[in-house]
């Protein structure tokens, strides 16, 4: 099973500042020397937090799997087709959203997502639809072209009590039957230490995709070291 690491949450808090650090390509070779398989960004259509420029030069450095989400409008998939990310995964985006709210209504924009992804696929560009765990998404994402989906987490990492076995079952259901149908299953969003473990030991699944359960801890785990760093310098003659 590999990992790809969402590196979003480092250009949001360059944004912060509107500089240039922290720098998220820094970050994402990092985090492949930390034993990621691939790197993934979201290039919003308000470039709220990862910049074009981001994208230009990851996909210089990222020489294993760059993962290019985006939602599927004229304008990114114009983007994808110049810059040959490895792998696009379609995803809804709403400007008002704090981060993506759900999968695909892949019935409502089937004929939108069959075209991008056919033309995607022709430009040797990988595509996998960000869905929900549903049987009928499954269903219906086979029909769309795509060969990979990534079944959403997020449920199952805000389920709560007897909910928390109803959301890994649905997972472990979807991810078998996208499997049965010959398409590579993945799965992500809202991943982190506590949860992983049970989506980790799916056997369908191919590949999980996190971020901000990772960007949190990193932050936590480097702040001592951070804050002695600065003290050192600061007593220093
Ligand atoms: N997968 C998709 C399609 C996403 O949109 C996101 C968030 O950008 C993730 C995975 C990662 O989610 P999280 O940041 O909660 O780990």
């Amino acid at each position: 099973m590999i990992l790809s690491v969402n590196i979003d949450h480092i250009a949001t808090i360059r944004q912060a500042r509107l500089g240039v650090d922290p720098d998220p390509v820094m970050a994402a070779t990092l985090a492949i020397l930390g034993g990621a398989e691939g790197i993934t960004l979201h290039l919003r259509e308000d470039r709220r937090h990862v910049s074009d420029r981001d994208l230009n030069v990851l996909r210089q450095v990222i020489t294993t799997n760059l993962n290019l989400e985006m939602a599927a409008t004229p304008e990114m998939i114009a983007i994808a087709l110049e810059l040959k990310p490895d792998m696009v995964t379609l995803v809804p985006e709403k400007r008002e959203e704090l981060t993506t709210e759900g999968g695909l209504d892949v019935s409502s924009h089937f004929d939108k997502l069959k075209d991008a992804i056919k033309q995607l696929q022709e430009a040797g560009i990988a595509v996998s639809l960000f869905i929900n765990p549903t049987a009928q998404d499954i269903d219906i994402s086979l029909d769309t072209g795509t060969n990979m989906v990534e079944i959403h987490t997020g449920l199952y990492a805000n389920a709560r009590g007897k909910n928390i076995d109803l959301e890994i079952n649905r997972i472990i259901t979807s991810a078998k039957r996208a499997v049965a149908l010959g398409l590579i299953a993945n799965a992500g969003h809202g991943l982190n230490y506590q949860n992983i473990k049970p989506i980790a030991s799916i056997k369908s699944i191919s590949g999980l995709y996190i971020g901000h359960g990772i960007i949190s801890r990193a932050v936590m785990i480097g702040m001592k070291e951070a804050v002695s760093q600065m003290k050192t310098l600061m007593l220093e003659k």
